[in-house]
């Protein structure tokens, strides 16, 4: 999906966030890579931006599913049971062998940095964001609500850092192609890592980081996993928010989301994708995955659900295929759950963080830590934790010299 913004708005945009006039003109001239770029801000105005549609080239060995678009609900939800029947033999029988995928996939994305700097070039450290599924990259920019500020993106940029945030493949306004073909874990994470190049090389946004610094969340950590076990050089240290290897609950959950066609539960919304592509029904199945109340404001979160995202067909049976064990990756790790998270730990996370490293990054540095969010359920960015949060999460990036 292209956006048609002309040139006079996205200057007249970069005038009302009053960055310095230094920055001002190297954000346009960082526009490199991006198409219909226009500038935009985040949530509490302490990053400058560039956003817009980056083409990546990716080529993946994706799993022939044999499957199709499910021709009514009933059909879906038949998919669902059978998945979660440990007996049905449905993952087996769906799995057609390997087949590769390419494509020119368009990605809408986000390059920020700190507003207070004249220069891009001062800055030599991206922080690489993944969000996970039922969101889109407005995970990382949640606005401010009742005062509290909520956004990633102001966090790290008051930092010193930039960011990337983008919409992953089948998300947000990035393309939706195939829903069970196409959108799936090894084409994503094949994606990612063509971004983190052409971010380390500067083809996007014309600043050659010399660090990367891997932000999951969840099904978003789960690529940096996938990132790590196929690229061990891309990412200088890795944050995993939301994930543990505690899948006991991976089933509860998905039961929770109720999946529904997105079709026909948002039609003004996504009337125009195949049935592949599905939602959380409601907004308790919402709730009940990625919240910890009463620690979440609740306009906030009904803010949030009204832009909740869908997931795939090809996701959900590929959801955990990038899960191994990354030895050859050495930077730092540094696994952050919200205490009660629903999904990775079955709302008791104690005990959980301390698994991971040994288990999926045996040779990561000495720098690894780990970080438990009080009172705070998956979705860790939309709790009243999430500046307590951040705080750890960027002690630790410069902790490690990043
Ligand atoms: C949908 O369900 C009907 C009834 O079981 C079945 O005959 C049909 O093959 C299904 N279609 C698909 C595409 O799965």
């Amino acid at each position: 999906m292209v956006r048609t913004t002309s040139i006079l708005p996205a200057l007249l945009g970069l005038a009302a966030a009053s960055p310095t006039p230094g920055l001002l003109s190297t954000l346009l001239s960082n526009a490199k890579g991006f198409n219909s770029p226009f500038s935009s801000t985040s949530a509490g105005g302490k990053a400058s931006c560039v956003s817009g549609t980056v083409a990546v080239k990716a080529s993946a060995q994706n799993t022939k599913l044999l499957l199709s678009n499910p021709p009514s609900q009933y059909n879906d939800t038949e998919i669902f049971v059978e998945f979660l029947q440990p007996t049905s033999g449905i993952q087996a029988a769906v799995n057609g062998g390997k087949t590769t995928v390419s494509g020119t996939y368009n990605i809408n994305a986000k390059l920020c940095f700190p507003a207070s700097v004249s220069s891009t070039s001062s800055i030599s450290t991206v922080h690489f964001l993944i969000h996970g599924i039922n969101f889109d990259q407005l995970y990382w920019d949640i606005p401010s609500s009742n005062g509290v500020s909520y956004s990633y993106l102001d966090a790290a940029a008051s930092a010193g850092y930039a960011t990337f945030s983008f919409d992953r493949l089948g998300t947000g306004f990035s393309d939706h192609p195939d829903p069970i073909q196409t959108v799936q874990s090894a084409l994503e994470v094949e994606i990612a890592h063509q971004m983190i190049q052409s971010l380390r090389s500067g083809s996007i946004g014309g600043t050659a980081f010399s660090h990367v610094v891997g932000i999951g969340h969840s099904y978003g950590s789960i690529q940096s996993i996938g990132l790590a076990n196929k690229y061990p050089s891309d990412l200088d240290a890795i944050i995993l928010q939301g994930f543990t290897i505690n899948t006991a609950n991976l089933g509860t959950t998905i039961a929770d989301f109720n999946p529904t066609i997105a079709s026909n539960n948002a039609p003004l919304r996504f009337g125009s994708l195949p049935s592949g592509y599905n939602v959380i029904n409601s907004a308790i199945g919402d709730q009940t995955a990625f919240y910890r109340f009463p620690n979440f404001d609740t306009s906030l979160f009904n803010t949030l659900d009204g832009k909740k995202q869908t997931f795939t067909l090809g996701e959900i049976f590929t959801l955990t295929e990038p899960v191994a064990p990354a030895a050859a990756y050495t930077g730092p790790v540094d696994i952050v759950n919200g205490q009660n998270d629903f999904i990775f730990c079955s709302s008791d996370c104690t005990g959980e963080n301390e698994m991971v490293q040994p288990a999926l990054f045996p040779a990561a540095a000495a720098g690894s830590t780990n970080y438990y969010a009080p009172g705070t359920g998956h979705a860790l960015n939309a709790h009243k934790t999430a500046k307590d949060t951040y705080a750890q999460m960027i002690k630790f990036s410069k902790d490690n010299g990043f």
